[in-house]
């Protein structure tokens, strides 16, 4: 469903990412993990359109999107969920939902925001009211009810997880897979790499811009490199992730 070949970012002089080769199959999810700095959000956002490929090649659903505008990869059903949510705190929970519909050009939109109430009943709760009152995890709830809107048919996640309490975390991953079970693919962004190992069937490993492991994830999990030498867990990693 998407193939990613070559795939280059660069912000004048900085290589961000570097020849990236990228698979996910429709169903899947897929995990790209990495120290801070390692070029994921970088790859997420060539992928959305937000920032313009270097080099290499995006293909999704059978189209070469590798020079799509960002609004015509939500209408062919690629959704980011960025980082930090980026919700409109100063708009109300109804009207950040409502951004969802705006690509939209099938009448269709009411029913999938009727979907996403039922879903998330304390944004139906809070449907009148600015989303500033609402929790970190409400909050990361609304920026993924705001993704469903659009109906994607691959949602990216990057880092969904960041600043969330640990039940609101086991919450996340659960609608992840609950997700992917109603036929949403997923590329999953994480620092969490113990439960986005979990939730993802491969992952990929970038460091400095590179992918550096791309494995199943179950043998990633049990992979002591990762920790160790990619991931800035580790006491011994390397001095150019540490000055990251
Ligand atoms: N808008 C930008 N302008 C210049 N450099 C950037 C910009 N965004 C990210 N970078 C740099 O690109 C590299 C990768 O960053 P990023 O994609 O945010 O990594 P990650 O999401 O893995 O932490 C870093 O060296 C970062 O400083
Ligand atoms: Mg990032």
């Amino acid at each position: 469903m998407l193939e990613v070949r070559g795939l280059d970012v660069r912000y004048g002089r900085t290589h961000a990412v570097r020849s990236v080769d990228l698979d996910l199959a429709e169903g899947e999810i897929v995990t790209v993990l990495g120290a801070n700095g390692a070029g994921k959000t970088s790859l997420l956002r060539a992928l959305q359109g937000a920032v313009r490929a270097a080099d290499g090649s995006i293909r999704f659903a059978g189209e070469d999107l590798t020079h799509a505008s960002p609004a015509d990869r939500v209408r062919r059903g690629m959704m980011l969920v960025p980082e930090g949510r980026q919700i409109f705190v100063s708009m109300t929970v109804h009207e950040n939902l409502m951004m969802g519909a705006y690509l939209r050009s099938d009448g269709d939109w009411m029913r999938d925001l009727k979907e996403v109430y039922d879903r998330f009943p304390n944004l139906a709760e809070r449907r009148d009211m600015k989303a500033s009152v609402l929790s970190g995890g409400e909050q990361q709830m609304l920026a993924i009810g705001r993704a469903l809107v659009s109906r994607p048919r691959l949602i990216m996640l990057d880092e969904p997880s960041l600043g969330l309490s640990p039940l609101f975390v086991n919450n996340l991953f659960e609608l992840i897979r609950e997700l992917n079970r109603g036929g949403i693919s997923i590329l999953l962004v994480e620092q969490n790499t113990a439960m986005a190992l979990e939730t993802a069937s491969r992952g990929y490993v970038l460091e400095l811009g590179r992918v550096v492991l791309a494995d199943t994830a179950e043998a990633l999990a049990g992979d002591p490199a990762l920790a160790a030498a990619y991931l800035g867990g580790h006491a011994a990693a390397p001095a150019a992730i540490q000055t990251l």
